[in-house]
């Protein structure tokens, strides 16, 4: 029940994330760059971290406005960090979300173009123009502009990924395998749950609780992303499978083992989940769902 209830929840979450995408990742930008932009961000993914800022509003009764656009925003970072994760100077791949990857199909300085007009429109998003704009109050967009550039930037995602470009064919240590993993991919997942929480009114002990419960979602869906590199087909993944072997990447399969690497996704599962029950939020349903589903995944 409370599946089928969940599935008509993110259906429709998603389908006017998608429908705001469209609308504002733009055709027209010069010179073919729209074209690549939209190819990057539209019509793929899984919209995990959407459905997170989503679910984290819906929880604390927060702006919808504001919250479609920092699902949006999110998104677009996410994206842009795809586009540039797979270019030759980075992980090298030809395929993502099932489809050829940007650089493929646009070429290697249009692809790094796309990936930085996505990070600037993330923050555009957040800070609409109009004079009502978009429904958000200043302070928010502000903090949502905080929020997301220090989960994305040097501290974060992009921090992450200096790390995971430097440690090709070194044997990591397992604390310092988590450090890169909560940066480089942990870290925007966290952000989406806070953002989802910035949208409306959240005490400190509840801020601290959510936090610590996107702070385990985030590493647990590494974890699992380590997982699935090595078990599933790209045809499932939609992105070539055995990447990181042959890249010579250090992942939690290669420091931990298949099995303890399994056993700690779930112990991460149940560490996000008793973060969620001790923030006491009652209408937290999706955001357990959505702990569970990152653990489960077959792509
Ligand atoms: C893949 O993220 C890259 C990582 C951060 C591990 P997702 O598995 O969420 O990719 P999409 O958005 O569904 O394509
Ligand atoms: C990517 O990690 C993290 C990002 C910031 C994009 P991976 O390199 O493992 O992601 P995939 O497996 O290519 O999606
Ligand atoms: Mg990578
Ligand atoms: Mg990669
Ligand atoms: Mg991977």
């Amino acid at each position: 029940m409370k599946l089928a209830e969940f599935d008509v929840w993110a259906r429709a979450g998603l389908e006017s994330v998608e429908a705001a995408l469209q609308a504002w990742v733009p055709a027209d930008a010069p010179a073919g760059l729209g074209l690549a932009m939209r190819y990057g961000v539209l019509d793929g993914g899984k919209r995990l971290r959407p459905l997170l800022v989503l679910a984290a509003s819906q929880a604390v009764h927060g702006l919808p406005e504001a919250a479609l656009r920092a699902a949006c925003a999110v998104e677009l970072i996410h994206a842009y960090s795809l586009v540039h994760d797979d270019m030759p100077c980075m992980d090298n791949d030809v395929l993502r979300r099932g489809k050829p990857t940007v650089h493929v199909q646009f070429g290697e300085a249009q692809a790094m173009l796309a990936g930085d007009a996505m990070q600037a429109l993330a923050f555009e998003v957040l800070t609409p123009v109009d004079s009502a704009q978009g429904g958000v109050p200043p302070s928010l967009q502000a903090r949502l502009c905080s929020l997301l550039a220090r989960s994305a930037g040097h501290a974060g995602m992009a921090g992450g990924q200096a790390i995971d470009l430097a440690s090709i064919g070194k044997p990591l240590g397992e604390h310092a395998l988590r450090d890169m993993h909560h940066r480089k991919t942990g870290a925007l997942l966290q952000a989406s749950v806070l953002m989802g929480a910035a949208c409306g009114e959240v005490g400190a002990a509840q801020w601290a609780a959510l936090s610590d419960y996107g702070d385990a979602l985030g590493l647990a869906f590494q974890v699992v992303d380590d997982i699935l590199d090595v078990t599933q087909a790209s045809a499932t993944l939609g992105k070539t499978a055995g990447k990181d072997l042959d890249n010579n990447k250090p992942t939690y399969v290669t420091v931990l083992g298949l099995d303890a690497a399994r056993r700690h996704a779930i112990e991460l599962r149940d560490k996000a989940q008793a973060a969620l029950a001790r923030s006491g939020l009652q209408e937290a349903a999706w955001l357990g769902l959505l702990a569970d589903k990152v653990v489960e995944r077959d792509s």
